[in-house]
């Protein structure tokens, strides 16, 4: 038997007192992402328009870390990161942007329309949008988000946010004379493999709340962030950026799979290697592989996602820490049916 389908992610961390309470909005943004993401797959058959339209999604939604719901930087603006890969290596990548509703959309503006990988910064961007007359359309903060860095700020100016002290050493003079979110990690991304077995991956981030400005993290650098394969997979991590980076989350996962891995088998080695190496609750990440096997795995207390593959009657979310993912029929992993 054969599988294709779609895994989709909206961020690794912990249980907040604010997650906990949007818990069942976020399952059913999660489910439609995942289900909009399989129509597109079943219609179109193209597993790169399927992780595009589900990301569409969530980056709407204005509930994940990403498009319209963006956490701030350090100064109170909306710096977007997104990347997308299929599994002959195309590839899109855009940093530190405000100029797009939906940064997966631009960074697949940036593989579709130009010779280059990776766009920084809206000085180029705003020129490349104007040359292939892509709509630019402002990536504001929600009020939501504004009340949420007027609570981080005060955090940091107390002291109280631990996670970026040399940051905090930097920007010491500028927090008594303006105000900083703890950590929460909402990033969005999604992977999927079609029925000839072709993978895409993409990730979608407003980045780690209080950021310097300027910093890009994982989701806009391919092999951190995602990375597609069709000898191999498709994977798409969450959490923090400058951990995921040094191990490189997402090519390390597609490498196991590329050795013969299955892709839940490769997704638990890789976070094991993070752990090992930077500890637990940096990173969450989900992956499939040539063979049309999902997998996901964290080393957070939870990863919030959805699968639809199928093998199954409905699109399915996993969030609360005591959830576990679907079952998946068992896929036969003959070679000589690959269709490359
Ligand atoms: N993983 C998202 C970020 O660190 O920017």
């Amino acid at each position: 038997m054969s599988d294709y389908g779609i895994v989709v992610h909206g961020g690794a961390g912990s249980l907040t007192p604010s997650s906990k309470s949007t818990i069942s909005l976020r399952k059913r943004i999660l489910v439609q992402a995942a289900s909009v993401g399989y129509e597109s797959l079943t219609k179109r058959g193209s597993s790169l328009d399927a992780i595009v339209e589900a990301i569409k999604v969530l980056e709407d939604s204005k509930v994940f870390n990403a498009g319209s719901g963006s956490s701030l930087t350090l100064e109170g603006k909306v710096t977007a990161d997104a990347a997308l890969m299929t599994g002959e290596l195309r590839c899109g990548a855009i940093g530190c942007a405000s100029i797009a509703k939906n940064p997966i959309s631009l960074a697949r503006q940036v593989m579709d329309r130009s010779d280059h990988v990776f766009f920084v910064g809206n000085e180029g961007l705003q020129k490349f949008a104007d040359a292939t007359g892509f709509r630019q359309e402002p990536l504001e903060p929600t009020n939501e988000r504004l009340k949420q860095y007027k609570k981080n700020i005060r955090l940091m100016k107390k002291g109280a946010v631990k996670t970026w002290p040399k940051n905090y050493r930097l920007v010491k003079n500028y927090l008594q004379k303006n105000q900083l979110s703890p950590e929460t990690s909402d990033t969005v991304g999604a992977v999927a493999v079609d029925s000839t077995s072709k993978v895409s991956a993409g990730v979608s981030t407003g980045g780690r709340w209080l950021k310097l400005p300027g910093r890009v993290g994982d989701s806009a650098v391919i092999g951190a962030g995602i990375y597609a394969d069709d000898f191999a997979g498709a994977a798409s991590a969450t959490g923090a950026g400058e951990e995921i980076i040094r191990v490189c989350l997402s090519k390390t996962v597609c490498d196991l799979m590329r050795i013969g891995a299955d892709a839940q088998t490769a997704c638990e080695a890789a976070i094991d290697i993070l752990t090992a190496r930077r500890g637990y609750g940096t990173a969450g990440v989900i992956a499939v592989d040539r063979f049309g096997r999902f997998g996901s795995a964290r080393n957070t207390e939870m990863l919030q996602c959805s699968f639809r593959f199928r093998s199954m009657r409905r699109s399915v979310a996993v969030v609360l820490p005591s959830e576990n993912p679907p079952k998946q029929i068992k896929v036969s992993t003959d070679l000589t049916r690959l269709n490359f």
